[in-house]
């Protein structure tokens, strides 16, 4: 299978390195083997080798912030574009690992309809197109005979689409609902421990989990993506961020987690939909309850079902490493099905 990368920061990074460790696996358990045949990025550079890169080099190159250092060869070409790689031969799978744009998509969200026509698969952990196009993309995928696969987009590598696509499939969902923001959720944790929005945020900035602008997690809009993709994937229609009602933790106090803590509840920023609509706000929840267990930077989902009642699964939901698994294990999947 031959792979084109679209960004290759942390998930691209993480799933070479699955690529190279598990190689030997990978083959001997499931008969598989990628190559790399493509990379393109915003500053680093871009490469294309009809024969596959040398991932070791790859990475190497990367972590000094170039391909400048990529070694040459005969067929290696520096000069192709994202455009350019999503028609090119020796591309089977186009992963698109680029930054996420829930406003527009773009410009994934065209190459994404690039790719398909040209015979392509297409990986994305990527949110924005799945988040705004879903039914359009999935229809162009099958008038194409491809796939648009999109596993790592919501909970990373814990499979959460897969749990209710594949194993679930034959009973009915009604209802999803979940943890889809690890950062919150771990901000809420130590917030019930007496401390201030300001001082949490502040820590959950420098372990990484919060960016710079913290907007998207704290107000709710990250976790308002993710459900629009497990809303669409669940129900079939494509859900727009005006189906739902969105509000982040920023209002919450030490004092409202006090006051829940003595009623024996506690508050988590929940993400809900069902076929009629959504939300996502923060809900004060019974201890005792699954998802009032779960901790720090992990996510989790219930599906309510109408044969197993509620089915719950809790992991972790953010991650280069993990996300590039969940890219891996789409790729799989594709293998399975070819
Ligand atoms: N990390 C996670 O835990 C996680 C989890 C789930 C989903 N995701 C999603 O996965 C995607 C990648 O995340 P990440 O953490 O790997 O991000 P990242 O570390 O910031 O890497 C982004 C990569 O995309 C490249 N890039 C930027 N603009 C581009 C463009 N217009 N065309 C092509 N490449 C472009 C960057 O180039 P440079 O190398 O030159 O900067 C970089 O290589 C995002 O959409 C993110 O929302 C991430």
């Amino acid at each position: 299978m031959k792979l084109a990368l679209i960004g290759f920061g942390s998930v691209g990074q993480g799933l070479v390195r699955l690529l190279i460790e598990k190689q030997a696996a990978l083959a001997q358990q499931y008969g598989f083997a990628a190559q790399v045949t493509a990379v393109i990025t915003r500053s680093r550079g871009n490469l294309y080798h009809p024969e596959g890169l040398d991932l070791s080099a790859l990475l190497t190159a990367a972590e000094k912030g170039s391909f400048a250092g990529y070694p040459d060869s005969p067929d290696l070409r520096r000069d192709i574009s994202a455009e350019g790689v999503a028609a090119a031969p020796y591309v089977d799978v186009v992963v698109e690992a680029s930054p996420t744009d829930l406003r527009t998509g773009q410009p994934a969200l065209d190459l994404c309809y690039t790719a398909l026509e040209h015979g392509k698969h297409v990986v994305l952990a990527n949110k924005g197109p799945v988040a705004l196009d879903f039914v359009n993309l999935m229809e162009r995928a099958k008038q194409c005979g491809r796939q648009v696969l999109f596993e790592g987009t919501v909970m990373s590598g814990t499979p959460a689409l897969r749990l209710a696509r594949e194993a679930l499939a034959g009973a009915v969902v009604s209802q999803v609902r979940g943890i889809l923001n690890g950062t919150t959720n771990y901000m809420l944790s130590l917030m019930e421990q007496g401390r201030a929005y300001d001082d949490v945020l502040a820590e959950a900035q420098r372990l990484g989990y919060a960016e710079a602008d913290p907007t998207a997690d704290v107000d709710g809009w990250d976790a308002a993506g993710k459900l629009l993709i497990l809303a669409s994937a669940l129900f079939g229609r494509t859900f727009k961020l005006a189906d739902l009602d969105v509000r982040g933790i920023r209002d919450l106090t030490p004092e409202d987690l006090r006051a829940a803590a003595a009623d024996g509840m506690r508050y988590k920023l929940i993400a809900e939909a069902s076929q009629a609509g959504g939300s996502v706000q923060p809900v004060k929840l019974p201890v005792s309850h699954p998802l009032a267990g779960v901790s720090g930077a992990n996510n989790a989902v219930t599906f309510t079902t109408d044969v197993l009642g509620d089915v719950t699964l809790v992991g972790v939901g953010a991650g280069g490493l993990q996300t590039g698994f969940a890219v891996l294990s789409d790729l799989l999947a594709l293998h399975r099905h070819a």
